[in-house]
């Protein structure tokens, strides 16, 4: 496989630039991706992005917008001039605003343009869930049909669960990304995650990047965490 180092993406679900900066300063030069979700950018805004960017690696902006279309194109336009790598939107904020974030990104040169996903189901949620927001039919053939919907317009992927990325992968094609969460190590607690999968798992079934954070960021031993998730990923 390629270098694992290109494929683990560390989620910096930290409460204030200062314990992410401790965490960034522990993990530079052996992660090259950190994901800048929506508690950490509320409290501090831009400067981790600059602080993640300053620091070597790249940025995952996950921030799941959701919005009509012209503030979402907006909004990645306000991710692109933070430099971030890759950034998501939500699959049900529908065909015209997804284009409308590909379009935007496709305006930049393409070195410089990031990995846009969507969020199809939130795994959070449930068949129970969907049908009291008027979604009926089964969870599995939501996320399929949201995730076409995503490629045709423009998208490069997805963030699936690693038990989705078969089927999503079958639907729309091999080079459709999938980033999935919920990746535990054979040593790590589940915490409050429901399907898990090891990173082995998770790579056998397809998926191109993996998303961990407390198995790492929760560690007595951050560095050490995340050089054993990476030898992991590599015998797989
Ligand atoms: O600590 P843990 O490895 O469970 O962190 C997973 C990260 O991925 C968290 O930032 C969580 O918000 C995010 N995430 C998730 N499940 C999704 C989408 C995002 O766990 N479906």
């Amino acid at each position: 496989m390629t270098d694992p180092r290109n494929r683990l993406i560390v989620a910096l679900d930290a409460p204030d630039l200062k314990e992410a900066l401790r965490l960034l300063k522990t993990l530079k030069g052996r992660v090259d991706w950190f994901k800048i979700g929506s508690q950490l950018y509320t409290a501090e805004g831009p400067a981790i992005a600059r602080a993640v960017k300053e620091a070597g690696a790249k940025v995952f902006l996950d921030l799941k917008f959701h919005d009509i279309p012209a503030t979402v194109a907006r909004a990645c336009r306000s991710a692109m001039t933070l430099g971030v790598d890759m950034l998501n939107v939500h699959a049900l904020g529908g065909g015209a605003m997804m284009r409308a974030a590909a379009e935007e990104v496709a305006r930049e040169p393409e070195a410089k343009r990031p990995i846009v996903i969507a969020v199809t189901v939130l795994t959070s949620m449930g068949a129970d869930d969907l049908e009291q927001v008027g979604i009926a039919g089964p969870v599995d053939s939501r996320v399929i049909r949201l995730a076409g919907l995503a490629k045709d317009s423009g998208l490069a992927g997805v963030v699936a669960s690693a038990n989705e990325v078969a089927a999503i992968k079958a639907a729309c094609g091999a080079g459709f990304i999938t980033v999935t969460p919920g990746i535990r190590p054979g040593w790590a607690a589940a915490d409050d995650q429901k399907r898990v999968a090891t990173p082995a798992e998770a790579l056998h079934g397809g998926a191109d990047y993996l998303v961990v954070g407390r198995p790492i960021i929760a560690a007595a031993d951050p560095e050490a965490a995340a050089e054993r998730t990476l030898e992991e990923m590599a015998r797989a």
